[in-house]
């Protein structure tokens, strides 16, 4: 899987795509992420990148012109691809989507600022518009990075174990139930018996109605849906 992330501020993704389990599948060659300053394909001698927006109005607005030269230039090496644009006006990220978007072999993420990006990006450019949740961020820079983590850990591979995926809070639209480790007994406080039983039927049996229970209790929304 390739990603491509488009930013004006480049070092925001730095860190946490170099580190644990994102910067292993990079080793292993299962990602490749490949950033790009928006500032090098700005307007002019200032490389330009914003501009004041038609008929007034407080924030700047991200150009068309750089975002198009970007996009161009990445095209033209690798080939079309799919391009999200991460905003609070998109439709919200899904564990779904992470699903479906894992099986995909590369993606262009534009990553926000300020006021936004002018409309003709959204319009011609952009085919996915992607919200992380109902709040507002100062950049997309770690919105594209909640993309790039929820994606990547669905790669195969990418994981140590593949079943580890499987049983995360919502690939069943439950939340995951409680886990434990040792020791079993700690301050007067006991892991269930079951778990230390070795009865794999029975904790199969438990894990999925603790599953539901703390569905029920924290996400009631998910049962209804
Ligand atoms: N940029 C700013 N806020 C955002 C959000 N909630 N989701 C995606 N991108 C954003």
């Amino acid at each position: 899987m390739v990603f491509h992330i488009i930013s004006a501020v480049p070092a925001l993704l730095d860190s946490p795509l170099s580190h644990s389990i994102l910067q292993r599948a990079r080793n292993k060659g299962l990602l490749d992420i490949h950033i790009y300053d928006l500032h090098d394909y700005g307007v002019g001698k200032q490389q330009q990148i914003d501009d004041y927006q038609f008929g007034g109005g407080a924030g700047m607005v991200m150009m068309v012109e750089p975002l198009y030269k970007c996009i161009e230039t990445i095209f033209s090496k690798f080939g079309k691809m799919k391009v999200i644009y991460v905003t609070p006006d998109g439709k919200t990220f899904k564990q779904a989507h992470a699903n479906e978007w894992s099986m995909e072999e590369s993606f262009i993420i534009i990553c926000g600022h300020y006021k936004g990006v002018d409309q003709r990006v959204r319009d011609h450019l952009v085919d996915i518009e992607v919200s992380i949740g109902d709040f507002v961020l100062s950049g997309g820079e770690l919105a594209a990075l909640v993309l790039v983590d929820s994606i990547s850990r669905l790669i195969p591979g990418v994981l140590n174990d593949a079943s580890s995926a499987l049983t995360d809070s919502f690939q069943d639209d439950l939340l995951a139930p409680p886990v434990y480790t040792r020791p079993a007994k700690f301050n007067g406080w006991n892991v269930p018996d079951v778990l230390l039983s070795g009865h794999d039927a029975n904790i199969r049996d438990w894990r999925e109605r603790k599953a539901l229970e703390t569905t029920q209790n924290k996400r009631p929304d998910l049962i209804n849906e």
